[in-house]
Formats: C-alpha cells, sequence, structure tokens
C-alpha cells in the first residue's frame, strides 16, 4: 500500500564531507597579490582556505564527502535512489556532477540531477529532495554541496580571490512515517531569489553567453547590505512556518561568506553566538559547499546531537536567499 504523501517525513540518516588536502594561508596570499593576512581577517574572519589539486573537481570532492554520509548512515550507494547536488562550478556542463558522483560511487539506476543556486544551493538543494521525499518519488536521497571556485577565480583580483575555498559536504536523508518519527524531520523551508540583483555576484561567462567559463565578479558591499536583512527575514518566516520561536533552535549552521554576516544575524535575531556554527576561519567561502561542511563538523565533533533542531540559511548570486529547519 502506498503510504499518503502528507504522513511522510523526510528524516536526517548521516552527514560526510571533504577538503581538498593543500591549504592556502592568508600568508600565501600575501605573497601572491596587493592584499595582508591583517585585512583578511579583520574584514571577513578568514585564515585559510583549501584548494583542488590537479586532479581533484567537483565531483571527486563530492564522491568523497557522499561516501562518508553513506558510511556514517550505515548505508550502500545501493540504498540510493536520489541524488541531488547543489554546485555553481560542475565539472562539465553537462552532464549533471550528480551523474558523475553517481557514476563514481557506483550507485545504480536512481534520479540524478544539479540545483545551481550559488551559495544558497544546499538549502536548495534540502528542500527540493525533501519534496520528492516526501511524494514518494524516493524513499532515500545523497544531498550534496561541492564546489571548486578555485577554478573560477580571478587570482589578479584581490576583491575576490581571498574570499573562497573549494570542498564538499554530504547528507542521507530518508523517509519515515511522521507518526513514528517522533517530530524528527525537515520541518519547514523558505527559499527566496530576487533576480534584478544577478549583476552584483555573477561568473562573466557561460556556455550561452561568450562560450567560456568566465571569472567571478562581486560587488561585495553591496551583497553585504542586503546579506543580513534578506537572511533574518528568511530565518523568521521558516521558524514561523515550523511554530517554533529562534530561541528554541539548539544550532545555526550559516553559508560561511563573512564572520561578519553571521555576527549581524546573531545580532538582528538576538541569537546565542555560542549555537553559531562558524567555519569561515578554516573554509574561506565554499558556495553550496559551506553549509553541509559546517554541519558535518559540528556533528562529528559532538556539538550537534540527534534531537537537537538546527536552522541552516544561506545567501548568494541571483540573488537566492533560503533558510531550512530540521530536527535531526
Ligand atoms: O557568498 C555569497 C555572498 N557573498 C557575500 O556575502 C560577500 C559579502 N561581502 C563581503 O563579505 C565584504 O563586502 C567583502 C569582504 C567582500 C569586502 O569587505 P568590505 O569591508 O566591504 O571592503 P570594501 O569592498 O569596502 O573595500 C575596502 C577597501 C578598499 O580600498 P579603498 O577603496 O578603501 O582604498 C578595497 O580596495 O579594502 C580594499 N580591499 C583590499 N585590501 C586588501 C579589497 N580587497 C582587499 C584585499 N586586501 N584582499
Amino acid at each position: 500500500m502506498v503510504t499518503p504523501i502528507t504522513t511522510r517525513q523526510s528524516i536526517f540518516l548521516g552527514s560526510g564531507a571533504y577538503l581538498p588536502e593543500r591549504i592556502v594561508t592568508n600568508l600565501e596570499l600575501e605573497a601572491m597579490m596587493d592584499t595582508t593576512d591583517a585585512w583578511i581577517q579583520e574584514r571577513t574572519g578568514i585564515q585559510q582556505r583549501a584548494i583542488a589539486g590537479p586532479l581533484e573537481t567537483t565531483a571527486t570532492l563530492g564522491t568523497h564527502a557522499a561516501r562518508l554520509a553513506l558510511t556514517d548512515a550505515g548505508l550502500e550507494p545501493s540504498d540510493v535512489d536520489l541524488i541531488v547536488c547543489a554546485t555553481s562550478t560542475p565539472d562539465r556542463t553537462f552532464p549533471a556532477t550528480a551523474t558523475l558522483i553517481q557514476a563514481q560511487l557506483g550507485i545504480p539506476v536512481a534520479s540524478a540531477f544539479d540545483v545551481q543556486a550559488v551559495c544558497s544551493g544546499f538549502v536548495y538543494a534540502m528542500t527540493v529532495a525533501d519534496a520528492l521525499l516526501k511524494v514518494g518519488q524516493a524513499k532515500t536521497a545523497l544531498v550534496i554541496g561541492a564546489e571548486t571556485f578555485s577554478r573560477i577565480l580571478d587570482w589578479s583580483d584581490r576583491t575576490t580571490a581571498v574570499l573562497f575555498g573549494d570542498g564538499a559536504g554530504a547528507m542521507v536523508m530518508g523517509t519515515s512515517v511522521a507518526a513514528t518519527s517522533q517530530g524528527r524531520g525537515l520541518l519547514a523551508h523558505a527559499l527566496r531569489a530576487d533576480g534584478r540583483h544577478a549583476d552584483l555576484l555573477y561568473v562573466n561567462g557561460g556556455a550561452s553567453q561568450g562560450g567560456r567559463i568566465g571569472k567571478l565578479k562581486m560587488q561585495g558591499q553591496a551583497v553585504f547590505r542586503h546579506a543580513v536583512g534578506n537572511i533574518s527575514e528568511a530565518i523568521s518566516v521558516c521558524c514561523a512556518q515550523a511554530g517554533v520561536e529562534v530561541d528554541d533552535i539548539d544550532w545555526f549552521v550559516p553559508h560561511q561568506a563573512n564572520r561578519r554576516i553571521l555576527e549581524g544575524v546573531a545580532r538582528r535575531l538576538n541569537l546565542d553566538e555560542h549555537k553559531v556554527i562558524t567555519t569561515v576561519m578554516q573554509h574561506g567561502n565554499t558556495s553550496a559547499a559551506s553549509v553541509p561542511l559546517a554541519f558535518d563538523l559540528a556533528r562529528k565533533d559532538g556539538r550537534i546531537k540527534i534531537g537537537d533542531l538546527v536552522l541552516f540559511e544561506a545567501m548568494g548570486g541571483g540573488f537566492t536567499w533560503g533558510a531550512s529547519l530540521l530536527r535531526l
């Protein structure tokens, strides 16, 4: 018998993360361009970032993270029937990086596709996976955020080159009947986009425009001005939808663009700063990978536990932004 869609809940089963071995410190960047460790740390909080090696791609990083997430969940690749990969730096224009990860993991026929919402990609991907799990299109989903932003940086532009890094994070989501899930699962989402701001953060190339990959361009201050307000609104709406107060949340797992943005959101919403998971110092901005990387780090170091209420939020190019609430 098919379970009625309204009674299904998407529940967390496991997570994994992977960073390239090569670490680039701010001091190394000082030797490459007109910047200083002091400027980068003061304006962003970033101390270092991982950069993919010549043989690494978004798909190989994503595959590592996904394999660790499956092990954490106690599942085999053959258990997965949905792969959603959030990325803006796909290995190829097509096929989707999700299908490359599927092949590398040896996952048999499943549904697999990429979600492109830049730094908000993982929140978008979780929302899409949640919807497909709830309607019974899949039973076990791999949701991946994987990026190699180092490949789209203009290394002569100090205003962007110092900000980004490479990496991947993954989450395995399964389904449970709501009545037996004991309140666990993805509880609410708030997704937003406003394409009027597309020119404030973009890549100046693409398959259909110029026919080359292009490089990242950002008007950082203008993006910054929108970030705190946008993120705070999405968090408030997400909490209201789930019927929880911001104070009820155990952990905030934000997109890691700039420590000052994290502090601004915390101040705006009156959050306890100890509940905010911050990895921007070590990872830099890894776009769609930053949320699952931060989440996995805080789970594995014992801060985030089963039963905790976790808020994910992000904002990025488009603009896109959003929030998701998960009871682990
Ligand atoms: O993940 C997607 C979303 N992205 C974001 O949320 C990023 C949001 N924006 C930001 O995080 C910040 O705006 C930045 C970190 C990008 C820049 O910080 P800022 O405090 O807004 O600096 P600014 O752009 O206003 O630049 C201040 C000064 C400028 O010099 P002048 O014109 O005052 O002489 C820049 O040229 O800092 C200079 N500058 C640098 N100096 C040393 C810019 N980049 C650098 C650098 N090293 N790397």
